[in-house]
């Protein structure tokens, strides 16, 4: 029989991270024939994920312009991949979240009637302006897509509300299974600061920030709010890796800059950022990735967002949310850091997302999709 021509396609630095062990899992099993489509609608911020996990995409876009807008992104990408996808004509192609090259590459695909597959499918807030433009790009996936990936059955439980009943596989999120190969007691960082820190004497909290919702007064306050909390608290580092977009980097450095025990430092590479985080005492962060790795790794999570699509940490205790009042972070900050008992409460490992199996069941589900096995992957049970 012939192989299964998969294609993945991605562009940003969650979504590589996200689909690196899946690309991994397609080149390993015997049935597919895996191509990888970058769009590099982030070029530095990918090109490190593509290093350290030693991915070669067979086609590269080269899309990213210095503050890029939504239809440029949009437009590159769709033109882009109608050239690769006549080119290989591959059976499926697969994208991941929620970004402009998600939409693009699902739209770019089924104008070419090529099946399409969603990974981190699901997620909802059903807010159409927050996350922005995410949750659009995510719900139009979601109606052009034919298999769902869904990290939790409560992502598969909102694309059923959707009317959407077919191709549903609830996976655990292919975050697990990254977080699963980069977190080790030994490590040593290429970043020299992260070195000098006293993990056991310090308290040090991780914090990024870069969602278009929180561009202006939201981002103002929150960056108020961390310069606020670092100066009265001497006993905690914040160590920063500042998102490259300009509007992020203008305002994290007027704000935070010179502040002593504040560290603002350029984006690590996943391994790096990985180990920081199994070695801090809290995480602030409006990113969906750190959501999903940091309750894994017991850590507690304040979420610099007004809701989240990510309910199921909050549920089991280690992720609140902050929103964007700059009283309310300082108020939850200052408890997690003061009030030992409170800290506890939080502080449990737990795995909502996922087992570390989420490729293989993408890579069985696939396989039952094309009739090449009878047997559907068993669901992943949280
Ligand atoms: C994008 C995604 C967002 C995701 C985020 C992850 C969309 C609309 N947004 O937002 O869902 O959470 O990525 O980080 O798809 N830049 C660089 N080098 C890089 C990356 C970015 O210089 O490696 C700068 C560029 O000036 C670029 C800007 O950052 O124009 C913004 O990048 P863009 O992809 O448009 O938006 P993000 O905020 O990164
Ligand atoms: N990440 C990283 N280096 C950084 C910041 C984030 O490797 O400096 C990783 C993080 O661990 C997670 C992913 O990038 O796996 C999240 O990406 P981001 O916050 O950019 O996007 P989001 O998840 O909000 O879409």
């Amino acid at each position: 029989m012939d192989k299964l021509k998969v294609m993945t396609v991605f562009g940003t630095r969650p979504e590589a991270i996200k689909m690196a062990p899946l690309v991994k899992e397609l080149e390993d099993r015997p049935e597919f024939e895996s191509y990888c489509c970058v769009t590099a609608q982030h070029r530095q911020m990918l090109d490190t994920v593509l290093n350290i996990f030693r991915i070669r995409p067979q086609f590269d876009l080269d899309i990213m312009e210095k503050s890029q807008t939504l239809s440029t992104i949009t437009s590159k990408c769709l033109l882009g991949l109608e050239e690769v996808f006549r080119q290989v004509r591959p059976d499926l192609v697969l994208v991941h979240g929620d970004t402009s090259t998600t939409f693009a590459g699902a739209l770019a695909a089924f104008y070419q009637q090529i099946a399409v597959g969603h990974v981190e499918a699901g997620l909802r807030t059903w807010d159409k302006y927050s996350p922005f433009p995410e949750e659009m790009n995510r719900s139009m996936v979601g109606r052009l897509a034919d298999l769902h990936f869904c990290p939790t059955s409560a992502n598969r439980r909102n694309l059923e509300a959707e009317g959407i009943s077919k191709g549903l596989f609830v996976t655990g999120n292919t975050v697990i299974d990254a977080l699963q190969t980069t977190v080790v007691d030994w490590f040593t960082f290429d970043e020299e600061v992260l070195n000098c820190l006293d993990y056991e004497k310090k308290k040090v909290i991780l914090v990024t920030c870069h969602r278009r919702e929180n561009y202006g007064r939201p981002m103002e306050d929150i960056m108020s709010a961390l310069a606020y909390i670092a100066r009265v608290h001497p006993e905690a580092e914040l160590v920063y890796p500042v998102h490259l977009s300009p509007v992020v980097q203008e305002c994290a450095h007027r704000h935070l800059d010179g502040i002593e025990n504040v560290h603002l430092i350029a984006p690590l590479d996943v391994e790096e950022m990985h180990n920081l985080m199994a070695r801090s005492y809290l995480v602030m962060t409006d990113s969906g990735g750190l959501q999903e790795e940091a309750p894994a790794l017991g850590k507690p999570v304040l979420v610099l967002r007004k809701e989240t699509e990510r309910p199921e940490a909050v549920e089991a205790g280690t992720v609140k949310l902050a929103g964007v009042d700059y009283g309310r972070i300082v108020e939850l900050a200052d408890r997690l850091l003061d009030d030992p008992a409170a800290y506890q409460k939080m502080a449990h490992a737990v795995n909502p997302y996922g087992d570390g199996n989420a490729c293989g069941r993408i890579a069985d589900g696939i396989l039952y999709h094309f009739g090449r096995t009878d047997r559907p992957p068993e669901a992943f049970q949280s």
